[in-house]
């Protein structure tokens, strides 16, 4: 049977903590383990270089994710492990899917309209501060998708605009130029928990509530201590419904464990005590790790040395499918004529929408099918949005043929015209 390809990207932006060890590092490895799956994992660092422009702060995080990964057991002769930087076939094929992706397409993107909005509520210009890589990042990212022809990728909720996209991409690249691509789907998972940080909320760097994964054993303890509770005293009962700190316990203790502590808040535990036992379990399950992070983090040159591995062991997929890409795009060695003429006709066999201008300053469309024959004129309008809103009418809704009361052209009837519409639905 075919493995399964699952891929993911780590940006290479912060430190570790817990609430990515809950939710990412600890369900990856497990993941990797599964049988019948092949495993990528990789450094986003091109996409850090969107968010950060401190280049020391980039190593030190890229040399921090990558010990970390290793540390909690990722066992880089099993899976696919390498840093994005690595691989120059992802610029290049970055530049592919740029050519095939539609603007509109990026415009739509929640990050970069969040930026926009949030300068169009501040009465500035709606693209101040917003770089082209901001704008790219989701290109980026495909390229990072398509290069394995990964079939899953597991990210959490604020990702799958991005899968989505990178499918969209797909498909335009092998509508194109023919099936080179699998769509890849989002995988979420439901069961893994998001982590609360310090203050309750979501553990998140963007809150400064969270707790380092490899911190020392007493800088453990002490922001452990430092965990929001309410102000019951000891010997009263304690609530676990929004706990934040049972709620961590819950992430790492087993069911038997939970319900003991679930017993001791009714039981009126002490909050000090409490934290004690969150504490005294965390670090059970991370001290053996830590002090492997710890060996990895004083020999810099193993963990490249292994990168470099990952690279070599990517870039066996990556370049020879690049080759076949740029052949397919048309990027050839000139003495290659041959294939020329087949694909012309390949191109040319839908039906397809032609907009122009007339002299009179009005825009119109024509619907022609493969051979060229016109099927449908349309009348003129007033501007070009008008017009693009009719195609995108015809193209998308069958029932908008007869409802617009647009006829068939000379020579053309309307059930040919429904036929070649529907021949370009069923194609996109
Ligand atoms: N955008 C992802 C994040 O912020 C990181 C990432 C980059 C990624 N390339 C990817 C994730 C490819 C999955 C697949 O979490």
């Amino acid at each position: 049977m075919q493995p399964i390809r699952v891929l993911t990207g780590i940006t290479t932006s912060g430190t570790p903590h817990l609430g990515n060890y809950v939710g990412a590092i600890r369900p990856a490895i497990q993941a990797s383990l599964a049988t019948g799956v092949e495993s990528y994992y990789f450094l986003a660092d091109y996409h850090a270089l969107i968010k950060i422009d401190e280049p020391a702060r980039i190593q030190r995080s890229t040399l921090e994710i990558a010990a970390s990964w290793i540390a909690c057991g990722l066992d880089p002769e099993r899976v696919t492990f390498y840093r994005q930087s690595d691989i120059p076939e992802i610029p290049e094929l970055t530049w592919f899917l740029t050519c095939v992706c539609g603007k509109g397409l990026l415009n739509r993107a929640h990050a970069y309209k969040a930026a926009v909005d949030k300068n169009t509520l501040a009465e500035v210009d709606p693209d101040a501060d917003v770089t082209a890589g901001l704008f790219m990042y989701p290109v980026l990212m495909a390229a990072d998708i398509l290069m394995f022809n990964a079939h899953r990728v597991p990210v959490g909720r604020d990702q799958i605009q991005h899968i989505e996209m990178a499918r969209d991409m797909a498909s335009s690249f092998n509508h194109r130029y023919g099936e080179h691509f699998v769509l890849p789907e989002a995988q979420i998972e439901e069961s893994v928990a998001t982590l609360p940080g310090l203050d309750g909320r979501k553990m998140s760097k963007s809150y400064d509530n969270t707790i380092p994964l490899f911190a020392p054993r007493e800088q453990l303890r002490k922001l452990i201590a430092g965990i929001k509770t309410d102000s019951r005293a000891p010997g009263e009962p304690k609530e676990t419904e929004g706990s934040a700190l049972f709620q961590i316990y819950q992430a790492f203790a087993n069911p038997t464990e939970t319900a003991a502590l679930r017993q001791a808040y009714a039981d009126g535990i002490a909050w000090a005590d409490a934290k004690q036992v969150l504490f005294e379990r965390i670090d059970h399950e991370i001290a053996p790790m830590r002090e492997k992070y710890e060996a990895l983090m004083r020999h810099p040159e193993q963990l490249e040395a292994m990168l470099l591995a990952g690279a070599a062991k990517a870039r066996k997929i990556a370049t020879p499918f690049t080759t076949k890409l740029r052949h397919a795009v048309g990027l050839r060695d000139l003495r290659s004529q041959e294939a020329g003429k087949k694909e012309r006709k390949d191109k040319a066999a839908l039906p397809s929408f032609k907009q122009y201008r007339e002299s009179d300053g009005q825009f119109y469309f024509k619907f022609v099918d493969a051979q060229g024959k016109l099927l449908l004129q349309s009348p003129g309008y007033a501007s070009p949005k008008d017009a693009g809103q009719t195609i995108r009418m015809l193209q998308e809704d069958a029932a908008s043929l007869s409802r617009l009361q647009l006829g068939a052209a000379e020579g053309a009837s309307l059930p040919e015209v429904a036929a070649a519409l529907q021949q370009l639905r069923d194609a996109a």
